[in-house]
């Protein structure tokens, strides 16, 4: 097992474990649930309930992820802003579901997100290629996706919802990207490039689904959603450059 101690103290750490215990909400009652819901003009009801129930498997997913990250990295300012995540995503997870029990409805867990879940757990290489895959590329997704939705899902209820965690999961993003930024120069050019070809192997998989199989009325035409797709992933790519992973050339001939 790989055990990571930083050699120094780093204030930016800190300063996201204060801004996490300073943010912490109940998902109970800080989100009026007396609002009632809006549906999506554009949205058929059971895919509604389809859309939500990934976000929520989303969570749970995240979940794993860091459980397994705490057994590889000992440094306790790090496990603290893991667990504190933990804490985040589980509230998460639990406002969807009650989200989902409003809307009356709730789909199983897509099995592209599990096949890529999987894998992830997985992976055999440094552990900065999982926190590569998920802080950076499946939460900026997230994110990106939140913050779509927002416009396209016109319910006061969702809304409320969408802000709240919308902010945990930048500041879930903020972590990956200072912990990646200080760790990833101690690897060498070969493991930075299999961790690349990692990542890019699950957003294919994973969004090969979005474009073939997941098909829902009204959920924009095959040539959008390709464009959709595509956008996320140059998005993605200029943060995997931003982190240090590698350079535009390098992942071009990756
Ligand atoms: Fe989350
Ligand atoms: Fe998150």
């Amino acid at each position: 097992m790989n055990h990571i101690v930083s050699p120094h103290h780093d204030h930016r750490f800190e300063n996201l474990s204060e801004n996490s215990i300073s943010n912490q909400w109940n998902a109970d009652t800080d989100i009026d649930w007396s609002i009632g819901i809006k549906r999506p003009s554009w949205l058929l009801g059971r895919f509604h309930g389809a859309l939500i129930s990934q976000f929520k498997f989303g969570e749970l997913a995240t979940i794993k992820v860091c459980q397994s990250l705490l057994k590889q990295i000992s440094d306790p300012s790090i496990r603290s802003l893991l667990e504190q995540q933990i804490a985040d995503e589980t509230r998460h997870a639990h406002v969807y579901d009650r989200y989902l029990f409003r809307i009356g409805d709730d789909a199983p867990c897509d099995q592209a997100m599990l096949e890529s879940v999987n894998r992830i757990l997985q992976w055999h290489g440094s552990h900065l290629g999982i926190i590569t895959a998920v802080h950076i590329v499946l939460e900026g997704e997230a994110l990106r996706t939140l913050q779509d939705l927002a416009d396209d899902i016109p319910c006061p209820l969702f809304s409320q919802i969408n802000i709240r965690i919308s902010r945990d999961e930048a500041r879930h993003v903020a972590f990956g990207k200072i912990y990646l930024l200080r760790h990833l120069p101690t690897l060498s050019l070969d493991e930075r490039i299999e961790i690349f070809r990692f990542v890019r192997n699950i957003w294919t998989d994973c969004t090969s689904n979005i474009l073939n199989g997941f098909k829902i009325p009204g959920f924009v035409s095959g040539h959008l959603r390709r464009c959709w797709v595509d956008a996320g992933w140059t998005r993605h790519c200029r943060s995997m450059v931003d982190i240090g992973l590698l350079n535009e050339e390098q992942m071009s001939r990756a």
